[in-house]
């Protein structure tokens, strides 16, 4: 198969991971669809400028259109691969009458595109799950065939969203790849997450609020490397497989602060609050299976990707204030 003749459409490629995504993908792919809903889930500046990021780079048609309602069958049948990374991110939120949000953005808008799917010819579809399917895992680093058993809504939907994809593949041999990411971080990180809640507080120069004693772990995973991991899974995953993608450094939020005072060369304010419900104590993934499958190596270390998601922040808010 002719890799550079190849079309591939992306759901989400406005936020943060997907827009990374389109723009690598248009360096090497031909035709780049970047489908999503431009839906205010965070500052919608943020989500205009991630879009028009995607829209400069070559071969890219962003489309403004919602996985609820357009026609998928119209677009699957110009593409050869598909990556689905639309959703409705987020632990923590996903507790009480939002969550019917969730289960439209998770889950009926998976099957929709499942739905569309048995009837296009794709190459792949790949699936972006997450670390959270597994909730409190008892063992770490989690091995993808361990007992899935989120601890929050969200990865409840995103655990059901896997076995709808596995059921297409078993039932229609629709091409499934499923990644479950570890807590991506870097340059266009969505706003309600960790490490841009705590540099925001700390450019401020107020304090940083840490949920729990600081002592949960994440795998953390720099977003350059959750891309490559995700075009890798589209090239040589196995039809029905699923992967982890962890950074390999699991670190403590305390941690991350000692780091981040580091970086920025001064002392950073903490207070401590209440652990949040839906939140795993600690999280490590087992990449064995896509090292030898996909050829995965995260490449960039913690704190070099800490300091370019520092430089993108602080130049976003220099532009910002000066608008
Ligand atoms: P994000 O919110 O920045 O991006 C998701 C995008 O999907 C948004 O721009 C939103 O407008 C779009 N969208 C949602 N529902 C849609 C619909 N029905 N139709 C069209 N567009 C729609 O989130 P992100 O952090 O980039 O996450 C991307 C994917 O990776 C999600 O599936 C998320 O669950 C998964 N994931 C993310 C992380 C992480 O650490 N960021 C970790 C594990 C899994
Ligand atoms: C992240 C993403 O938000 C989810 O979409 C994704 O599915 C998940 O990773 C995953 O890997 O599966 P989370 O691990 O909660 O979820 O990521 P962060 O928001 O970066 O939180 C990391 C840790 O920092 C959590 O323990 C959280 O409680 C803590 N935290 C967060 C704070 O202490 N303070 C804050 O202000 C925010």
């Amino acid at each position: 198969m002719d890799w550079f003749l190849t079309s591939v459409l992306i759901t989400g490629a406005a936020g943060f991971i997907g827009s990374h995504l389109a723009q690598e993908c248009s360096a090497r792919w031909s035709k780049v669809i970047a489908l999503d809903a431009m839906l205010p889930t965070y500052d919608i500046a943020t989500k205009r400028q991630n879009r028009d990021a995607v829209m400069s780079c070559p071969g890219c048609r962003f489309v403004e259109a919602d996985l609820l309602d357009v026609n998928l069958e119209e677009m699957l049948a110009e593409v050869d691969i598909v990556f689905h990374l639309a959703a409705q991110p987020g632990v923590r939120s996903s507790w009480g009458p939002d969550f019917d949000v969730y289960t439209e953005r998770n889950i009926t808008a998976t099957h929709r595109l499942l739905e569309a799917a048995r009837k296009a010819r794709l190459q792949r579809l790949v699936f972006a799950s997450s670390s959270s399917v597994y909730g409190e895992a008892a063992r770490r680093p989690t091995p993808e065939d361990a007992v899935l058993r989120p601890v929050s809504p969200y990865g409840a939907t995103k655990a059901l969203g896997e076995h709808l994809a596995h059921a297409y593949w078993r039932g229609f041999g629709v091409p499934i790849v499923t990644l479950r990411y570890f807590t991506v971080y870097g340059p266009r990180q969505r706003p309600d997450m960790a490490f841009h809640r705590l540099i925001e507080a700390a450019l401020d120069g107020g304090e940083v609020t840490i949920f729990g004693d600081g002592r949960q772990t994440r795998d953390f995973t720099y977003v350059g490397d959750a891309v490559a991991g995700t075009i890798a899974a589209a090239l040589a995953g196995e039809e029905g497989g699923v992967y982890n993608l962890g950074g390999g450094d699991a670190i403590s939020m305390n941690g991350v602060l000692d780091l981040l005072e580091t970086i920025l060369e001064r002392p950073v304010a903490r207070t401590y609050t209440k652990r949040q419900r839906g939140d795993a104590r600690d999280t490590a993934a087992d990449t064995s299976r896509a090292r030898q499958q996909l050829a995965f190596a995260a490449r960039v270390p913690l704190e070099q990707g800490l300091r370019a998601q520092v430089a993108w922040q602080s130049t976003a808010r220099a532009a910002s204030s000066a608008t």
